[in-house]
């Protein structure tokens, strides 16, 4: 008999199949290859970082519980809050789980604009639960009445923005974020995944954690895997008011790794003028982008992190799968943008790189 424990299990595990497909493109890839595909920082994390690994390494024998109140503190410094308002995570997307764990059920549904981040999504439809997607405004805005109005309609239990939003690089402004915080039915949770905010220019895109001080339902996602270049050294962690920290913290795996958490607190003491210069760097090859799609009449939506979305005009899932073959990895397809092609911003030479191969494939 399919019981319903073994129904939700098929169902993950039919889903789990679609996504990898969806996400591996079809061809092997050449040497040499660029990687513009999953929007990390083309260099590694800063020396200091660096240092303050190798330091640590031949203390890995322990697991340095001691050090993690401290890092903590410090994490909730740089947001201006308190220690009792973080939860570290192995990257953003462990605490992403912890709400969704916490917050989303049977009654309960994910409320998200739509294409976004799809992390919540899928751990949701593959617990069982419900999913409400709302497609982006025609500005690729998160739709904040919207998805406020579906919260009200079907109990939602978290709403979740994505600023800049994840594959669109666009930005929900924070007059809109602030309206949704300050607007959320009483038992819905709003979770902004700021994993891309340190590329954007402040106040155009204010961060969210002015949002938690001020006391309001919010919680906020960080992370160390897009500026910083740490992707692999998985470090994140979540803000949020402290009642909410502690209906996440059981679902919780342990603490994240000591070189991690090392390379973390190096970088954030360089301060504010690390997090400008890498900012500079990235809106310097950006701004040589889309200077060179407007040269070559290509549409693109304005972009606001470290990857934008360019209008091929052609189906993008055998467009990428072209790409890869001249040695350059895209982002995956994102239905319903069919034409749309994610491309990370990388180093000037990879960018050169990829400019060559679509301009080839497309004859431009
Ligand atoms: C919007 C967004 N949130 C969260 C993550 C997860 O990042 P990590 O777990 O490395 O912090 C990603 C990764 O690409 C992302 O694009």
């Amino acid at each position: 008999m399919l019981t319903r424990r073994k129904f939700v299990g098929v169902l993950a595990a039919g889903l789990s199949e679609a996504v990898l497909a969806q996400r591996a493109w079809p061809t092997a890839t050449p040497p040499g290859v660029v990687w513009l595909n999953v929007n990390e920082y083309p260099e590694g994390p800063p020396q200091a970082s660096i240092a303050a690994m190798m330091k640590v390494l031949s203390e890995s024998n322990r697991y340095h519980y001691g050090e993690f109140a401290s890092f903590s503190a410090a994490l909730a410094a740089s947001v201006n809050l308190e220690a009792g308002n973080i939860l570290v995570g192995s990257g953003s997307s462990e605490v992403l789980h912890c709400a969704v764990e916490a917050f989303v059920g049977p009654t309960r549904p994910f409320i998200t604009g739509w294409p976004s981040y799809e992390a919540g999504p899928e751990l949701t439809a593959a617990k069982g639960y419900p999913v409400v997607k709302i497609p982006l405004t025609s500005d690729h805005a998160s739709d904040v009445k919207r998805l406020a109005g579906e919260a009200t309609r079907t109990g939602g239990g978290l709403i979740y923005v994505c600023n800049p939003n994840n594959p669109t690089s666009s930005i929900t402004r924070a007059e809109e974020i602030r309206w949704l915080a300050e607007n959320l039915p009483p038992e819905t949770y709003l979770l902004v995944d700021e994993a891309y905010i340190h590329f954007t220019e402040p106040p155009e895109a204010e961060r969210a954690a002015g949002l938690v001080r001020s006391g309001k339902r919010v919680m906020v996602l960080r992370t160390f895997s897009k500026l910083y270049g740490m992707a692999g050294l998985r470090v994140g962690f979540v803000a949020a008011p402290a009642d909410l920290i502690l209906r996440m913290k059981p679902f919780r795996n342990n603490v994240i790794s000591i070189v991690g958490v090392r390379a973390a607190l190096a970088a954030l003491e360089m301060g504010p003028d690390l997090i400008r210069e890498r900012r500079a760097m990235i809106a310097r090859t950006r701004a040589d982008l889309t200077q060179w799609c407007r040269m070559k009449k290509l549409k693109y939506i304005e972009p606001h992190a470290n990857f934008m979305m360019i209008d091929t005009g052609r189906n993008v899932r055998e467009l990428g799968t072209a790409l890869v073959g001249k040695g350059v990895v895209p982002g995956r397809p994102f239905p319903p943008y069919d034409t749309m092609l994610r491309i990370t911003i990388g180093a000037g030479g990879e960018m050169a790189k990829f400019k060559t191969a679509l301009g080839e494939l497309l004859s431009i």
